[in-house]
């Protein structure tokens, strides 16, 4: 993993907890992203669900041709913010979804046939507009079953065998979200069942979405290997291929800077509570789960003080993980989460009315800070009155 990010970036210049994003990270993984276009002509959508900081849209509409969104919030956002296309899919439609993304969004992606027929005969009345199949191979490369859309039973996608025999005119693309972090490799196998399973639609349609999870900007990230892909896909069947990465676009841009609040001790095992929550704020790290990096911490085994790192929710589950430091930590103590930006500010909840983190972009060309929102009780309240 790498750290280039915030280097010597002084925690007391943002106030605590508070997400900073260093733009020039950003920057770095959206030329890479954007590798894939120059060279395959591949058309790369943000994924909404990952990362979706207005304030970062600008640059990101430079490298990037549009935004995947899951629901008519985020196909508004990027309709009003973002601008470009806008493609959803969600795995299902109300009839109230569907009126708002039909004016929103310029793909529309079905999870299943019932919800094609439900919907074809408005969709198909509406010019303009491209609507596609999610399409599930049923090829497994993702080890956690939370993120494994082909786990047996999935309802995520129409299988090859349900397809057979069904009239699928109106459709011009199908979709295809299989990965989670994954490789180039995991791609071009789950490319290779997908086409031995659905070629003879393939071939009536006009693009193809391989969606998202694909680790591009990690360093051993085989980029000669997805744009052949791609270019395979483009060749053989005349269509057009789209990515929808979300992780890898935001990975490795910034962190969660947070405050020791006190350290308490039970049964010889020392917790150091902080102003922020697993549960509220990184909600990954109990869910995957993972182990999030604090900056200069340690391996427990080996430091000279261990302790647990635990959040300001009631929930007694509400730990980050164990780590290691060189002295006892103290309250009033500035900590840094590694590796914080997607999946975290999208998913952040006011559980216990805990305040969210405030959201702050860093600039390392200019060394400016600038916090782009702030959180208060009128958040909190919103959700509830
Ligand atoms: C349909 C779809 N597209 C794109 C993505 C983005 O994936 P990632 O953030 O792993 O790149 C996801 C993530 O779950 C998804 O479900």
């Amino acid at each position: 993993m790498s750290n280039e990010y915030l280097t010597n970036f002084d925690p007391a210049r943002v106030e605590s907890p508070a997400f900073v994003v260093d733009l020039g990270a950003l920057e770095a993984n959206l030329r890479r992203v954007s590798e894939v276009r120059r060279r395959t002509g591949a058309q790369i959508l943000m994924a909404l669900k990952a990362f979706a900081v207005p304030a970062t849209f600008p640059l990101m509409r430079q490298f990037l041709q549009g935004v995947c969104s899951s629901s008519p919030h985020e196909s508004r956002l990027g309709r009003e913010r973002f601008g470009l296309e806008v493609h959803c899919y969600s795995p299902a439609y109300s009839e109230g979804d569907m009126r708002e993304q039909l004016d929103l969004s310029d793909h529309i992606v079905f999870n299943s046939l019932t919800q094609w027929e439900r919907f074809k005969a408005v969709c198909l009345a509406r010019p303009g507009k491209s609507f596609g199949l999610r399409v599930n191979p049923q090829h497994s490369e993702t080890g956690v079953a939370l993120y494994d859309p082909c786990a047996p039973g999935s309802r995520l996608g129409v299988t090859a065998d349900e397809l057979q025999g069904h009239d699928i005119q109106g459709i011009e693309g199908l979709h295809v979200h299989t990965l989670c972090q994954k490789g180039a490799d995991a791609l071009d196998r789950t490319a290779s069942a997908f086409e031995r399973q659905f070629s003879p639609w393939l071939k009536r349609m006009k693009w193809l979405n391989f969606g998202g999870g694909h680790a591009i900007t990690r360093g051993d990230y085989d980029l000669d290997l997805l744009c052949s892909v791609i270019e395979r896909f483009q060749k053989t069947y005349g269509l057009q291929v789209y990515l929808e990465p979300g992780e890898t676009v935001a990975a490795n841009t910034g962190s969660l800077f947070s405050t020791v609040l006190d350290v308490v001790s039970n049964s010889g095992v020392a917790t150091a509570i902080l102003d922020v929550s697993a549960t509220c704020h990184m909600p990954d790290v109990l869910e995957m789960p993972y182990h999030a990096e604090v900056r200069g911490s340690l391996a427990p085994e080996n430091a000279p003080w261990r302790c647990r790192l635990g959040g300001l929710s009631c929930l007694a589950g509400d730990v980050i993980g164990e780590y290691g430091f060189a002295a006892p930590l103290r309250p009033g103590d500035r900590l840094e989460f590694l590796d914080m930006i997607q999946y975290t500010m999208v998913k952040t909840t006011t559980f216990n009315g805990v305040r969210l983190p405030s959201i702050a972009l860093y600039d390392p060309r200019a060394d400016r800070v600038e916090v782009v929102r702030r959180f208060g009780y009128e958040d909190y309240l919103a959700r509830l009155a």
